[in-house]
């Protein structure tokens, strides 16, 4: 009878002392929460705000499938994001503008090129109606969030045989060091494999060799091999294994994503617990291009982190 008594009361306290920790220390059940400041001054050149104009412009309905490729961080493979004609217009529109890529160390204060992190060439898109659509389908797919912006879109440029990003997060401070700003999703599409760009060799551009994405970190939830249309299984000699040693094809975690034309990987790059912590599992390379050329489009989202 005393044993029973003494259960009920253990369980009591168990069940009254959670919320009585939750209110005095928080801390001693879960990281810090966020503290939330004011959206910080933004430099509007750089980003792609909406206007009433964009609103009612007519696009073209989307086409994409959506494939859940993992919960958290929350990663989407999205099949056709981009049509035929838009990575047509996007390739026209970006190479006569192209600059060499750099790198920023401290979350845009300083910038400079360096070849061993990133040679590429990027192109900040002027923002044509197909742009604007395109910026559209991003913000639509993200669900129009509150207190978020798309940036600028990004066309990048690799060529072989050097051609690549070497592994970085595309985020650069926690939310918890930046008052709760950041840039919270990624959406990389893979708009070229040189059919469009022939760049390379004067209209008889290579095959594109390499150049998928790899994210060694990154949970791998299906082993289905329906996923082998987009990224690497087992050893595939016409994808580009021999350049990703540090992701297993078919560990369960480790991923590579192969560079197919119009398709798109979305993801989140913050926790959604408050606590403005990033995902380490967001950590990723763009993978050397071997031979031929590589066009993608990054479009990133820059807002509350939460
Ligand atoms: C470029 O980056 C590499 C790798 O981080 C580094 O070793 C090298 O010193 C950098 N080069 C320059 C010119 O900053
Ligand atoms: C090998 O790669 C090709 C081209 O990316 C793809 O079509 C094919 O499904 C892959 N096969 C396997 C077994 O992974
Ligand atoms: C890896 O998994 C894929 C899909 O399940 C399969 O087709 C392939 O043969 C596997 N490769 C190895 C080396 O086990």
């Amino acid at each position: 009878m005393y044993g029973y008594a003494a259960l009920v009361c253990l369980a009591a306290v168990l069940f009254w002392l959670d919320p009585i920790l939750q209110l005095v220390a928080p801390s001693m059940l879960e990281a810090p929460v966020l503290r939330k400041t004011p959206r910080p001054a933004i430099n509007e050149a750089l980003l792609a705000l909406e206007s009433a104009e964009d609103r009612t412009l007519t696009c073209p309905d989307d086409e994409y499938t959506v494939h859940i490729f993992n919960k958290a961080p929350l990663v989407l493979y999205v099949e056709n994001f981009l049509s035929l004609a838009e990575r047509k217009h996007l390739i026209e529109i970006s190479t006569p503008i192209y600059e060499a890529s750099t790198v920023t160390h401290d979350g845009g204060g300083s910038v400079e090129r360096n070849t061993t992190i990133r040679d590429s060439e990027v192109a900040v898109v002027p923002r044509t109606d197909v742009v604007r659509c395109i910026e559209a389908r991003a913000r639509r797919l993200q669900g129009w969030r509150d207190d978020m912006w798309i940036e600028r879109l990004r066309v990048q440029r690799y060529h072989a045989p050097s051609g690549h990003y070497s592994y970085h997060y595309d985020w650069s401070r926690s939310g918890a060091a930046t008052g709760g700003w950041g840039r919270v999703s990624s959406l990389m599409v893979f708009v070229d494999d040189g059919e469009i760009d022939e760049s390379e060799g004067g209209g008889m551009a290579a095959p594109l060799q390499g150049g998928g994405t790899a994210f060694p970190r990154l949970p791998r939830r299906s082993s289905d091999a329906r996923w082998c249309k987009f990224i690497r299984c087992g050893d595939n000699e016409s994808q580009s294994g021999a350049d990703a040693d540090d992701v297993q094809a078919n560990s369960s975690t480790g991923v590579v994503f192969e560079p197919v034309v119009g398709n798109a990987v979305f993801w989140e790059n913050f926790r959604p617990d408050g606590t403005g912590r990033a995902y380490e599992e967001t950590w990723h390379a763009g993978l050397r291009v071997l031979e031929g050329v590589k066009v993608g489009l990054n479009i990133w989202s820059w807002g509350r982190v939460d």
